[in-house]
């Protein structure tokens, strides 16, 4: 049997990060990131002065890429967020990063993983799925609010159209597309506080919880 894995998709600022981290908290489970791999490589693709929408360039950073080099803050920019984006397109970099995020799930004492395609591509088997979303309104406000508290200035409409634009190209690449899994629970946090939206996520995971504990017992 293996590990009690935790699967949180959802597109930008929909609260997904938050609600990760706080049930890694909860269950003492590891966390990662997966949006940060792809941030990283964005930002390594364009720091090496290549282009991120070319697909050899982007995968040979993603295969560089060593967990040593995730904690630069500038990863959490607006600016690598768009990269990120941008190279999360291709199925070389989506295929270089693979291994890692499944090692990470198949930890023995289990994982929370938060991304675009956890529970459809690299966690299917996992018993708890999330998928969490609001609208690109409130999402939008969130993202705005956290970047000026980051100090970046930024309009407010400038973030709501990034937003739709990373929410389409996720959305309609053509390898491991955004979309919630068919056995995952969708989250709606667009009217929640995020005290409440991990209220709710925490119920969902309990219920889960007893489901796989159930299961576990009985084979
Ligand atoms: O924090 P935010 O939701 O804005 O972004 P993120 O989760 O850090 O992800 C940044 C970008 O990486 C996304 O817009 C996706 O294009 C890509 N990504 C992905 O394709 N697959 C994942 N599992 C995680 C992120």
């Amino acid at each position: 049997m293996t590990g009690f894995v935790i699967a949180v998709d959802g597109p930008a600022a929909s609260g997904k990060g938050t609600i990760a981290t706080r049930l890694g908290g909860l269950y003492s489970l590891p966390v990662l990131d997966t949006g940060l791999l792809y941030r990283a490589v964005g930002v390594l693709t364009e720091r090496a002065g290549r282009d991120p929408d070319d697909p050899a360039a982007a995968a040979e950073v993603a295969r560089a890429l060593r967990a040593e080099q995730l904690e630069d803050p500038v990863f959490r920019t607006r600016g690598a967020g768009e990269a990120a984006s941008r190279v999360a397109v291709h199925t070389g970099v989506r295929e270089a990063l693979l291994a890692f995020q499944r090692a990470f799930a198949a930890q023995p004492g289990g994982a929370v993983l938060d991304g675009r395609d956890i529970g459809t591509v690299i966690a299917p088997g996992a018993p708890a799925k999330l998928f969490v979303t609001a609208t690109p309104e409130v999402r939008a406000e969130r993202r705005w609010k956290q970047l000026k508290g980051q100090g970046e200035d930024v309009a407010f409409e400038d973030i709501l159209a990034d937003i739709r634009k990373r929410d389409a190209r996720d959305g309609g690449r053509d390898t491991a597309p955004m979309r919630q899994a068919e056995d995952a629970v969708l989250l709606d946090t667009s009217d929640l506080s995020i005290d409440r939206a991990f209220d709710a996520a925490r119920r969902i995971v309990e219920a889960a919880r007893a489901r796989w504990e159930a299961q576990s017992f009985s084979s």
